[in-house]
């Protein structure tokens, strides 16, 4: 097996040390400058200065790849996304660009209900075909790792079929994919009077098999106004819960519903958007472990101006992540660095702390932390090189791609054909 000696690292961000990260912690990057990393296969054999790992007499004889000064940081990991949709919904942007709300367009059929209206009728490898284009424009920004969610699909064989594409999406292209079965997006047309019977299924049907084939490892609801109410979230995670299937919950985007109270409850691995939370529920969820995700590339595309409450959570002592929040309604983004610059901005998080939210937090949230979310020996050679000079230019210079170089255990995925 040969070995790489990866130097040049101007400023090499590890994030090593405590996970996940609260409060003050966030800032804590543990830069090293002028940086050197060994690789042996996929993971990270050594990590340091660079005078110290080029002596080791593995990187001698390694193959050398000089960075040339640029920032390196571990790659991103995007921990909420809705990465399978046949098309675009850019005819509802320029809706409401012309003043309709994203609640009136869904309450008109568009919305989520339009995506799924799309995405029974397509074919697998279209939707393959889809998601690796997209997925090339994640690890051009510096993204490793994702976590996909089904949920346009709402009939048992278009979730499979989902959820199908999703593993063969994992094993055939570079980055590594986590699946979260999210049935309850809506309710789905046929059960638009009947809701409660499509929970029945949900609990008593649907979940038990997405647990028993192994199609999913997390299981999400949309607990908001237009979706699914707090008493039928607690049921289907209830549910999920038993059947080994991990809560993660979509909480408090339009409405604050309890959904962030249950996330607790429930142990849940996050709670998703948080833009109406309470200063109690701040309160409780710092208690917790669950990780508080928060989705600013939302009301940013919707034009709106709520926005969750960073500073107090941090400020609280929460575990904060950020995500992209990938879909075609509401965040159509791949570009993780564009979210920083509005967690910064916006939700005035440090670029520190948004580093580290989009990194080891996120990697927690997904439970991959062993492997994923920094630099560490032993963990996944899974890194991102910025033509900055400065890590805080990365959320600085917003709206351009600076990511000049994504490698995925050990292998450099972009530019391609390097
Ligand atoms: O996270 N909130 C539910 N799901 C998405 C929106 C999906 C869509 O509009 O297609 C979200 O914002
Ligand atoms: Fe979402």
């Amino acid at each position: 097996m040969t070995d790489l000696l990866i130097s040049g690292c101007s400023e090499l961000l590890t994030l090593r040390g405590r996970v996940p990260r609260r409060g003050r912690a966030l800032n804590e990057l543990e830069i090293i400058r002028d940086g050197a990393i060994l690789v042996r296969g996929d993971r990270i054999a050594a990590i340091g200065p660079r005078r110290r790992i080029e002596k080791l007499p593995q990187a001698r004889r390694a193959e050398k790849l000089d960075l040339r000064g640029r920032v390196v940081l571990p790659g991103f990991v995007d921990s909420h996304t809705h990465l399978l949709f046949p098309v675009s919904r850019a005819g509802e942007y320029e809706q409401r660009i012309a003043g309709k709300s994203y609640e009136q367009i869904a309450r008109n059929g568009g919305g989520i209900r339009s995506t799924v209206k799309a995405l029974r009728k397509a074919s697998p490898p279209a939707l393959k075909a889809t998601a690796s284009a997209y997925l090339e424009r994640f690890a051009a920004h510096g993204t490793t790792t994702l976590e996909a969610k089904s949920g346009y699909g709402l009939d048992w064989p278009s979730e499979v079929k989902t959820l199908r594409v999703l593993h063969d999406l994992h094993q055939d292209q570079p980055l590594d994919i986590v699946r979260t079965f999210l049935g309850a997006h809506v309710v789905p047309p046929e059960f638009r009077r009947r809701p409660g019977a499509y929970v029945d299924l949900l609990v008593h049907r649907w979940i038990p098999s997405v647990a028993t084939a192994g199609l999913a490892e997390f299981c999400d609801v949309y607990c908001d106004r237009g979706a699914f109410t707090l008493p039928q979230a607690r049921r289907i995670l209830s549910a999920a819960r038993a059947c080994g299937l991990v809560p993660r919950i979509h909480a408090a985007q339009f409405a604050r519903t309890g959904a962030a109270r249950l996330a607790i409850e429930l142990h849940a691995a996050s709670a998703d958007h948080l833009d109406q939370i309470d200063a109690a529920d701040v309160g409780a969820l710092a208690l917790s472990n669950v990780v508080c995700t928060l989705l600013p590339g939302c009301s940013f595309h919707l034009g709106i101006a709520q926005r969750a409450p960073a500073r107090k959570l941090i400020g609280a002592g929460a575990v904060v992540a950020l995500a992209t929040d990938f879909n075609p309604g509401t965040s159509p983004t791949m570009s993780m660095p564009m979210i920083f610059s509005l967690a910064c901005s916006q939700l005035r998080m440090s670029p520190a702390e948004a580093i580290s939210a989009a990194t080891i937090n996120a990697a927690f949230s997904l439970r991959l932390h062993d492997r994923a979310g920094s630099l560490e020996v032993g963990k996944y050679a899974d890194l991102a090189a910025f033509d900055v000079a400065d890590y805080r230019e990365i959320p600085y210079y917003f709206g351009v791609n600076l990511c000049s170089m994504t490698m995925k255990r050990g292998v450099v995925i972009h530019p391609k054909n390097c």
